[in-house]
């Protein structure tokens, strides 16, 4: 076994210890399973379903941090109890602290407080900036080789947090927004149309907020144009509805924003890298000078693999979707410039 591996193993004994198997156990039961692992920061309502679709896709082994106590230690042990009946094999164990983290492949960071009804998501950047920069301290000290996966709001500014506490190169830092994003603009596409929701393909840039650009240009049923199938008064009203998917939520919740759907989102980022798939979704990447945008976190298509962001696609743009795109990331450029004030 390779020295990488080995002190993967003994990081992995900590959480089997905690849920009470001993050191023989825990190691035979390691020998025969060297799976990757994911830690997921908040154990909430985002977090824990994150935990909950990496389990049952069986990607990784999953270590729940919260600053709760107790909560990541109970909700982990209820996920791995749902094993025996979903039929997967990967340990689930919850902490609050990071040691149990250690030699982690992937970090997915959802710790922070959810929008309210009427917040807009920048309304969180200074409450989220301080318990995004912690977290993230704190995970790559005991996962220094880790991909962060980033989808605490406001996005692309804590993305921009976890890049510059981190110290990682940009490849290995992302954010989940676009496969969001667009998740809700082919729903609202598949409804109108009554087709599958496999059918529709859709691209969205610019940043995780009011200012984001879903293309109803790039957006196809099967491969046709969207714009075949519905008059532009449809798709502009499909494009509003997208944009503003989040606040629907909220409105209805009350009390804290979506978790099913934005969970669902960053796990097919997990098991992209994880897998290697290569898959090209809009994520959340740092520019510098891509679409004429520099030292900022904005949407963007790019194929994830197992190096974290591996190509980012520069499309051209057509003038008012390139106006519009500088006005997304102008706002992101904004809340940036609040953090470096505080900084
Ligand atoms: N370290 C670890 N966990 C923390 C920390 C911290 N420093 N601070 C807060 N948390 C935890 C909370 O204890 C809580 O369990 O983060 C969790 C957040 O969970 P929820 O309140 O349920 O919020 P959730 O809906 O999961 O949203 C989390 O994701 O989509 C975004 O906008 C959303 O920013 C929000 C984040």
């Amino acid at each position: 076994m390779v020295k990488g591996e080995v002190f993967k193993m003994e990081a992995q004994l900590i959480p089997l210890s905690l849920a009470g198997l001993d050191r023989r156990s825990a190691l035979s039961y390691l020998e025969n399973s060297m799976r990757k692992k994911v830690t997921v920061v908040g154990a909430g309502n985002v977090g824990a379903n994150c935990a909950l679709r990496i389990a049952g896709k069986e990607l990784a082994d999953v270590v729940l941090v919260d600053i709760v106590e107790g909560v990541p230690q109970g909700k982990g042990l209820d996920i791995l109890q749902s094993g025996p009946v979903e039929g997967y094999d990967v340990t689930v164990t919850g902490a609050n602290d990071y040691e149990a983290t250690a030699n982690s492949d992937i970090v997915v960071i959802t710790a922070g407080f959810p929008r309210k009804p009427g917040m807009s998501r920048d309304d969180l950047l200074l409450a989220n900036y301080e318990i995004v920069k912690t977290a993230t301290e704190q995970a790559v000290k005991h996962s220094p080789n880790s991909i962060l996966v980033l989808v605490t709001n406001p996005l692309d500014a804590m993305c921009w947090t976890a890049f510059q506490v981190s110290k990682f190169s940009k490849n290995r830092v992302i954010g989940m927004a676009g496969v969001l994003d667009t998740a809700r603009f082919r729903t609202f596409i598949a409804q109108e149309l009554g087709v599958s929701v496999s059918n529709v393909t859709a691209m969205v840039l610019g940043g995780h907020g009011d200012t984001m650009v879903p293309l109803g240009r790039l957006t196809s049923v099967s491969g046709i144009p969207l714009s075949e199938l519905l008059d532009q008064a449809t798709i502009d009203r499909l494009v509003d509805r997208a944009r503003n998917g989040g606040a629907e939520i909220v409105k209805y919740l009350k009390t804290g924003s979506a978790y099913y759907a934005p969970s669902a989102a960053a796990v097919e980022m997990v098991e992209s890298i994880l897998k290697d798939k290569k898959k090209v979704l809009p994520c959340a990447a740092y520019l510098e000078g891509e679409y004429g945008i520099n030292d900022l976190f904005v949407g963007v298509p790019v194929k994830l693999g197992s190096r974290g962001i591996e190509k980012i696609y520069e499309i051209k743009l057509q003038p008012e979707e390139k106006a519009a795109l500088d006005k997304s990331a102008a706002a992101v450029k904004e809340l940036i410039d609040v953090m470096k004030s505080k900084m």
